[in-house]
């Protein structure tokens, strides 16, 4: 039997679970379609994308299922001068040459588009928007709601959520430590905003009054009914779509997840600048081993040239696989199964539960 919430409800789905935005390529519209054409809500990771490419994956989509679906940016955020690039060009040049590409030059930043993405995302005909890094300006909330979207923001800790819900927002992301991807934490330090999401949903919970949808290490229908019964109106799944065959991943990315155990992810900086859960791999370690990288977006903008060469050869000791911890129940399935076994498994779950006492 489907599992209604006011999630389902408000956003016409059959189950309570959102594939999460997976910028950089993982949320292809085959992807993005195929979720929402199993009742869940598929999600376009607009961030890394030109305003045109945003207008053409959502036609993709739109091409492939008339169901729901959702678009995702990051909240606009102050960029730190151009930093001495230096000493860091030093340390990532070996990697460049590993993979036959020449010396990294200084980083170049694209001029901001965030006004022209967030054109392209409202005329998307997405029925839902979510940001993370922060809070979109007040000017984007109101023409997002003046579109009727469903407005979702993403919460490390109480006081983000709190933030979020007075900016407006129509539901919270909770994002545990436990997620893969980049920390979305705004209003704190990284670490002070790493809280489990046992720990976190119920207080997020207790503390706004619009819907919460729980993201951190959820894999299967156990997580989804765990997430639930702490008080959830859904899950977001970001690592257990990685593996999907509709990704738009690397084969060696999919089977980094698809090995690793529950400890093979760490929090990182070297790829991006910014504070991002992935497997450990040789890049990692050699790069967090000590010296410095540049600020967000900058390490990000000199390292793309290099992820861009190990995605076309395959070979993940260069790539930010950007994985939770939830790793080892991953599975290569179609998109349409995975959401159909976590209805089904969360199902299942609360029926056991009801028939005391618990046992395996
Ligand atoms: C490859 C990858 C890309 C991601 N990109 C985004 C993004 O663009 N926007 C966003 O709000 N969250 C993004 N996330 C974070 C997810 O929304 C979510 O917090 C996380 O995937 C949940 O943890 P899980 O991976 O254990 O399911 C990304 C996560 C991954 C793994």
């Amino acid at each position: 039997m489907p599992l209604t919430t006011v999630l389902t409800e408000r956003l016409r789905l059959t189950h309570p679970i959102v594939q999460a935005p997976l910028a950089g390529g993982g949320d292809t519209p085959a992807l993005v379609a195929a979720v929402a054409e199993a009742g869940a809500l598929g999600c376009i990771g607009a961030a890394y994308l030109a305003p045109a490419q945003i207008t053409e994956a959502a036609r993709e989509v739109r091409a492939r299922t008339s169901r729901p679906f959702g678009v995702n940016l990051f909240a606009p955020q102050p960029v730190p001068a151009s930093p001495d690039a230096a000493p860091v060009l030093a340390r990532v040049a070996p990697f460049f040459a590993e993979v036959s590409l020449p010396p990294p030059a200084a980083p170049a930043l694209p001029a901001d588009a965030f006004e022209a993405q967030l054109q392209a995302a409202l005329d998307s005909g997405a029925s839902v928007f979510s940001f993370t890094f922060g809070i979109l300006p007040p000017a984007a909330i109101a023409a997002i709601k003046a579109r009727g979207m469903f407005l979702m923001g993403t919460a490390t800790t109480v006081e983000e959520a709190r933030a979020l819900e007075r900016a407006g927002v129509d539901g919270v992301v909770t994002q545990g430590s436990e997620a893969g991807g980049h920390r979305g934490t705004f209003a704190t330090e990284f670490e002070t905003g790493m809280i489990g999401t046992v720990a976190l949903v119920p207080q997020v919970v207790d503390a706004v009054r619009v819907p919460v949808v729980a993201s951190g290490g959820i894999m299967d229908g156990r997580g989804l009914a765990a997430a639930l019964a702490l008080g959830a109106a859904g899950v977001q799944m970001g690592t257990a779509f990685l593996t999907c065959e509709e990704a738009g991943v690397p084969a060696a990315y999919q089977e980094a997840i698809l090995t690793a155990r529950e400890d093979a992810t760490r929090i990182t900086r070297a790829f991006s600048g910014r504070p991002a859960r992935g497997i450990v791999n040789r890049f990692m370690q050699e790069i967090d081993a000590g010296g410095e990288v540049l600020p967000f977006p900058w390490q990000n903008a000199l390292t793309r040239s290099l992820r861009a060469a190990a995605a076309r050869a395959n070979r993940a000791e260069y790539l930010s696989l950007w994985a939770g911890q939830g790793t080892r129940m991953a599975r290569r399935q179609k998109a349409a199964d995975l959401v159909a076994r976590v209805a089904a498994e969360a199902d299942a779950a609360l029926g056991r539960l009801r028939r005391a006492p618990v046992s395996r």
